[in-house]
């Protein structure tokens, strides 16, 4: 049986298909679009996931209905009474059969444990706000999910999290990720007085208002940078208190499964998640648009084989590993557009920029292509089998770049150091990515260094290049070699 599963409408909008248990497709929108988390769905990624044979099932990863409801109480007037944000009128140009409907948080939970290599789990999902929930406990069993707990809408850390982002004015829902990285730079003096003036005590999550539309001026006179690090630290102490409320709910199982938006908080994932379970299964889209693939899977009703990220378009061709490495060798930037593209938000070789991580200046350089801002470094693609010579590991692979792992020689690689010495690792294996582990390899042959400095491959504020087309206008808007 062939399944389309489908999120859109909200943000980030992406399509999956499965076929008896194997993952055909899987991609985001924007790609297509060029537009950054487009919440809709367009010609081009829909003939694509077409390309694969028309669907015998097509479900849609949240209950509208169901969200409406939540919106009324949220006071979503605009939201709840619209017509234009109803899956099946939207989909019917593209899909006029039956519509399947699975929950929001039921998504997010197949999405991790179906893929996951777990037959007994553990599974946590918490993010900002679906339909009710924003917190579910789980477990899964031999192919099938039962829901233990849920935590409700107001109740939620992502909205705290969001709310914060704006707070130091960034944009919510999209830039929780520039928050945390300018955690490291601040210093956590309003961790107390944020605890206590947000989150009820003795309790693993509730808020003490309802923050779904920010905070206001808040701490007006702090430091944006201590706000960022006070944010961190108190998400970091009520992850804590709901992992082991988890823990106690569903004991004797030693692997988690963690999904929702807040998973994508890689510094979290290392100092709270890796620190209390023994095994640990983030699926590389773990937010919303991992939800298309989730969905899907749950109405197959089974766990699906899980390859890999490299779900999206392709484009043809051998990785460009002696190419790519002679430019690598002469001190240049290049970037690789080779294979399917990656599904998540982070490019794991196969839509990449990469270039040597040693030394002072590449940093400065790869930051003027990029125009990122200064504080953020870049991250590093190590060979999987020197990963710990390097790196403190907080779990044994990271393939996924889920956590963040403390650099033993930052004196030798600051580019890919934050200010606290850490960096958001991607472990490469064979098995992984076959052409980018023979890149690094070739490069640990010649330099003795291995690892690469690996950003994604975008234009700034534009969504990831996705097919050779996109790779040739990065070429020529920043002079930057792109071999396929
Ligand atoms: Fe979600």
């Amino acid at each position: 049986m062939r399944i389309l599963g489908i999120n859109c409408l909200n943000h980030d909008a992406g399509i999956a298909v499965i076929e008896d248990g194997e993952i055909l497709f899987a991609a985001h929108a924007e790609r297509y679009s060029r537009k950054k988390n487009d919440k809709y769905l367009n010609d081009d990624i829909i003939s694509e996931a077409l390309g694969f044979g028309d669907p015998d099932k097509v479900v849609y990863y949240e209950r509208p209905y169901l969200k409406k409801t939540r919106q009324i109480f949220a006071g979503q007037r605009s939201s709840a009474f619209s017509t234009e944000n109803i899956p099946k009128n939207y989909l019917r140009k593209w899909f006029p059969g039956k519509i399947h409907y699975v929950d929001h948080h039921t998504s997010h939970a197949a999405a991790g444990y179906l893929t996951s290599p777990f037959d007994d789990a553990i599974v946590v999902v918490i993010d900002g706000i679906g339909e009710w929930d924003v917190c579910t406990i789980w477990r899964g069993k031999d192919g099938r999910l039962s829901r233990v707990k849920s935590i409700k809408y107001p109740h939620s850390l992502g909205l705290f999290y969001s709310a914060m982002t704006q707070r130091i004015n960034l944009k919510p829902c999209e830039e929780e990720y520039i928050l945390m990285g300018m955690s490291a730079w601040g210093s956590p003096i309003h961790k107390d007085e944020m605890m206590n003036d947000f989150f009820e005590q003795d309790l693993a999550l509730k808020l003490k208002h309802n923050l779904h539309n920010g905070v206001g001026r808040y701490l007006e006179d702090a430091e944006k940078f201590d706000i960022a690090a006070s944010t961190q630290a108190v998400t970091e102490d009520v992850l804590k208190n709901i992992f082991m409320w988890a823990k106690n709910l569903v004991p004797d199982v030693e692997n988690l499964v963690y999904m929702g938006g807040v998973a994508l908080n890689c510094v979290a994932n290392s100092t709270v998640v890796a620190k209390l379970f023994d095994n640990v299964w983030i699926m590389p889209s773990p937010g919303d648009s991992g939800s298309s693939l989730g969905c899907a899977a749950y109405v197959s009703g089974d766990k699906v084989n899980w390859r890999g990220p490299f779900l999206g378009t392709n484009i043809e061709g051998e990785y460009p590993v002696e190419a790519t490495l002679s430019l690598l060798l002469k001190d240049k930037i290049v970037g690789v557009a080779s294979g399917r593209a990656e599904f998540g938000p982070r490019a794991l070789g196969n839509r990449s920029l990469l270039a040597d991580p040693r030394g002072a200046e590449i940093k400065d350089k790869v930051n003027k292509i990029k125009r990122r801002q200064k504080f953020r470094p870049f991250a590093p693609a190590v060979l999987a089998e020197h990963a710990h010579k390097i790196f403190e590991m907080p779990v044994d692979n990271i393939p996924y770049m889920q956590f963040i792992a403390k650099c033993k020689r930052p004196d030798l690689y600051p580019a890919i150091c934050h200010v606290d010495n850490t960096s958001r690792v991607q472990t490469v294996s064979k098995k992984d990515n076959p052409g980018f582990y023979r890149l690094i390899s070739r490069f640990y042959e010649k330099t003795g260094c291995p690892m690469l400095l690996n950003t994604s491959l975008n234009i700034k504020g534009q969504p990831i290049v996705n097919n050779k087309n996109h790779a040739r206008e990065f070429q020529v808007r920043y002079d930057v070699p792109v071999l396929s």
